[in-house]
């Protein structure tokens, strides 16, 4: 039977311990690693190859966007549930964990907000075939691009921020 000063030294651990988990959550999952860029936004501090992944990710939402556009003015909704659903949360699972860490939480929900925005404009282009539902929705999705970009910049680690 453990006496009372014992105890409190477990407690003393343990609670030592729930506050470091907490210190890492903050850390990987809402903060990120981030500084303030010279225009103001948040610029997120990621190594050239990751920097690279979350670039790439974004020229395929860009090059789906024109190609559902073409599509949608040739009243093409096969087309567009087509070109949207790679775009969907299937891609976001492609995130290696590392980078996911270093991204702030509200910048992870507006990119899931994305790909689940293209996984229901791929689902709803497929039920009711109506290009002016799809365009729409696109332009909604847009609202989400915008407002990222006004936030958040990219710059790689050991350079300064733009
Ligand atoms: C969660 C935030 C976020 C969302 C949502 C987002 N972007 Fe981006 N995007 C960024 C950041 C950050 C950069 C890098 C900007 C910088 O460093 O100046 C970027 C860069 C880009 C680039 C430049 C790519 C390159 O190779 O340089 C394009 C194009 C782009 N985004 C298109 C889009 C489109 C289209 C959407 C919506 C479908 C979108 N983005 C949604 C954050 C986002």
């Amino acid at each position: 039977m453990p006496d009372n000063k014992s105890v409190a030294v477990y407690w003393a651990i343990i609670g030592l311990l729930l506050l470091t988990i907490a210190g890492l959550v903050l850390k990987f999952v809402v903060l990120g690693t981030t500084e303030t860029a010279a225009d103001g936004r948040k610029a997120i501090i990621l190594e050239p190859s990751e920097r690279a992944v979350v670039l790439n990710e974004m020229r395929q939402f860009l090059a789906g966007i024109q190609q559902m556009l073409d599509a949608a003015d040739r009243g093409d909704a096969a087309a567009i549930a087509k070109i949207a659903r790679p775009l969907g949360m299937a891609a976001a699972h492609n995130v290696p964990a590392g980078l996911a860490a270093k991204l702030p939480l509200e910048f992870k929900s507006l990119g899931h907000g994305v790909h689940g925005d293209f996984d229901r404009i791929a689902m709803d282009a497929e039920a009711m075939n109506d290009v002016r539902l799809s365009l729409r929705q696109l332009s909604g999705t847009l609202k989400t691009c915008v407002a990222c970009h006004a936030g958040y910049q990219i710059t790689v680690a050991s350079a300064p921020a733009r």
